[in-house]
């Protein structure tokens, strides 16, 4: 294909947008795999999507809560218009940004949040890193207790931390990589449950008992130069 050719195919309006659709279903795919094994949503549940653009999960997180739940979808770039979504663009990260969010408590905070990759391993994990964190401390604020977290993480040395720290706040720490996380990628999901304390009164759909400290690994680490 020649140079122009990708050129004027990269500045056509529907060729970014089947780009986005393409990117929203892939992602779709990994919260679907996610909400399968872990039971996360459910009709009536309340939802908030951090790093939610171009819309996939959103959009499915959207569907399975029905009528009756909510979801937010919170991003540094704009997202197109989603039915039953309400959008926040906004930093997560920025102090001013939970007062933008509405209603809370919520039953779910998800988190697909990812830096700028800079091509250096060590520098793209230790900020995907830092955005858990920044996505965790807003979930222990405006989740119920009980309430669950489900975050994206580049795996590496410093994963082990993050799932202590989850673990003191939550009863139940698993990590998992969904099959449509590429064989190559490094992406690895932490699915944290039961939260041991939250923002209000637990909201019936999400009430689960706390269960065991668990840290179970469904991935092998791998070791990176
Ligand atoms: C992999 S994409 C998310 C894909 C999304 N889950 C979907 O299903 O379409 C990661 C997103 O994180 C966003 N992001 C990165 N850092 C952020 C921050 N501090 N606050 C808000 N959004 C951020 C990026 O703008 C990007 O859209």
């Amino acid at each position: 294909m020649g140079r122009r050719f990708l050129q004027e195919r990269r500045s056509d309006r529907y060729y970014r947008q089947a780009q986005a659709e393409g990117l929203r279903s892939r992602a779709a795919f990994k919260l679907e795999y996610l909400d399968r094994r872990f039971g996360l949503l459910g009709p009536g549940r309340r939802v908030l999507d951090l790093g939610a653009a171009p819309g996939g999960w959103a959009i499915y997180a959207a569907g399975a809560v029905g009528p009756r739940g909510e979801v937010v979808a919170v991003d540094l770039r704009p997202i197109e218009p989603i039915e039953g979504v309400r959008v926040v663009r906004g930093r997560v990260g920025d102090p001013g940004l939970r007062a933008r969010l509405g209603e809370v408590p919520f039953d779910l905070v998800l988190s697909d949040l990812s830096p700028r990759i800079s091509g250096a391993y060590a520098t793209d994990h230790a900020r995907s890193v830092d955005l858990v964190r920044e996505a965790m401390r807003l979930a222990e604020e405006v989740l119920v207790p009980g309430g669950r977290f489900a975050a994206k993480v580049f795996d590496g040395e410093l994963v082990e931390d993050l799932v202590r720290e989850l673990s003191a706040e939550f009863a139940d720490v698993r990590r998992t990589k969904p099959p449509a996380s590429r064989g190559a990628s490094s992406e690895i999901y932490l699915v944290a449950r039961g939260l041991r304390k939250g923002a209000g009164a637990l909201s019936g759909s999400s009430a689960e008992p706390p269960g065991p400290r668990n840290i179970h690994s469904q991935v092998h680490l791998r070791s990176r130069a």
